[in-house]
Order: C-alpha cells, then sequence, then structure tokens
C-alpha cells in the first residue's frame, strides 16, 4: 500500500532541508542547557530499564548521539532516507535507519525507551493514538517513552523552511493535556511533564511516560 499524501509529503520536505536543517541545529544542543537537562531525565529514566532505546524522527542524529553520550545504547530511525544519510556519515558508530513512527520495523517488547522530539508534530491528530500504540508495542514492560512537541492549539501548514526550501507539511501545536491523554488512552502513566520557555511564543512541551509494568 502507498504512503497516504501527509506521510509522503512530510518525506519529500526532510529529504529537501535535511542538509540546511544539519546545519542549522549542528551547535544547537550546546546552546541549550535546559534541554540537555530534560534529555537527561530521560536517560537516568531508561537506564534503569535497561535495552536499547529507540530515537525516533531522529532527523540527523544529534540527539541520538547526545544520549548515547549519556550512556544509552541508542539508536535512530527517521522518515527522510536523506536525514539517515547524513546521520550515518556524521555518527559513524550509530545505527540508523530508515522508517516511520506509523508502523515501525521493531519487534514487539524489544526496547526499553523511546524518543520522539519533535517527530511527532508532523502526525495528524487521528493517527496520533496508532503512533502510541506503536510506541507501547515496541516498549518492553516498564519501559518509558519522551515526547517533545510544540506547545499551543494551531496547525499550521509550513510552505518553506532552513532557508526557503519548499516544504510541504503540518506542523501540529497541541496542548499538553491533550498529548498526555492520547499518552494514557495508549495505556502509559504519565511520570513528568516539563514545560521549556513557558513565556516564549510556542512553548516547548516534554512529557515523559511509562508502559506498564
Ligand atoms: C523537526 S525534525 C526533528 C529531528 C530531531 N528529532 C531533532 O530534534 O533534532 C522532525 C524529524 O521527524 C522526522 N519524521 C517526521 N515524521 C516522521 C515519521 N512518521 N516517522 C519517522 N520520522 C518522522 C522528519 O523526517 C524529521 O527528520
Amino acid at each position: 500500500m502507498s504512503a497516504p499524501d501527509w506521510l509522503a509529503d512530510t518525506r519529500t520536505s526532510y529529504d529537501t532541508v535535511a542538509d540546511n536543517y544539519t546545519d542549522f541545529t549542528r551547535d544547537a544542543l550546546a546552546k541549550l542547557p535546559l534541554l540537555r537537562g530534560v534529555l537527561a531525565l530521560f536517560a537516568e529514566a531508561a537506564r534503569e530499564v535497561g535495552g536499547p532505546v529507540a530515537d525516533v524522527g531522529c532527523g540527523p542524529g544529534l540527539i541520538t548521539a547526545h544520549v548515547r553520550g549519556l550512556g544509552l545504547d541508542a539508536f535512530g530511525v527517521d522518515l527522510s532516507p536523506r536525514m539517515v544519510e547524513i546521520a550515518r556519515r556524521d555518527h559513524p558508530g550509530l545505527r540508523f535507519e530508515v522508517g516511520s513512527m506509523t508502523d515501525l520495523d521493531l519487534v514487539d517488547g524489544s526496547v526499553g525507551g523511546v524518543l520522539a522530539f519533535y517527530s511527532v508534530i508532523h502526525v495528524p491528530d487521528a493517527e496520533v493514538p496508532a503512533v502510541f500504540t506503536q510506541f507501547r508495542r515496541v516498549l518492553r514492560p516498564g519501559g518509558v517513552v519522551m515526547l517533545g512537541f510544540h506547545v499551543g492549539d494551531r496547525d499550521s501548514f509550513k510552505t518553506e523552511g532552513y532557508g526557503g526550501l519548499p516544504m510541504s507539511l503540518h506542523v501540529h501545536r497541541r496542548p499538553v493535556e491533550r498529548v498526555a491523554g492520547w499518552l494514557r488512552d495508549a495505556g502509559f502513566a504519565l511520570e513528568a511533564q516539563v514545560l521549556l520557555g513557558p513565556d516564549d511564543e510556542v512553548p516547548g512541551g516534554v512529557l515523559i511516560a511509562r508502559s506498564p509494568a
């Protein structure tokens, strides 16, 4: 079956901007101590569970490599083949695969953690519950998921980005409680909620949740 239009458009968009995205974000983590702190929270929780950690929608692998440095056995999955090429080039010791969070090519109960940072933002509301069910399926009992997303209540359609390159995809800003509710509906128990930049125009939401033991 062919990919739905929104998924194909998201893939093409990120293939188009992958090189610029990589250049624009290369130093981002070095400048964001609170984001590093949030990733450390996740690393503490996932290390205790043990097992591999999937960074889903990993882009060029910056966060995958960072949490690897925190001692996690992290690997990346991304929809965009160009993103995966760049991630492999920039982080040759790590594993990166092309794949979609809507249909993860991972064995049931095979990972201790799932990270999805600013990647579920492109999934339509109607499809998010199925994505969280995928996360639950691939996690071990007691495994942890951490999501990063734009907070708000708006769906915008992005036609260009990262230096004026053409894009064609939706970017969803969501209330924290809506995302938390979808996680609960998928069987997760919420463990932490962080709001980054609460006074910013678009704060960053971070949720950490656990699958049942
Ligand atoms: C804004 S970037 C974030 C990249 C990385 N997580 C970071 O924080 O730097 C969004 C990434 O999610 C990927 N993505 C979007 N939809 C996806 C899907 N359905 N499955 C896997 N990856 C997806 C895109 O290809 C892109 O690399």
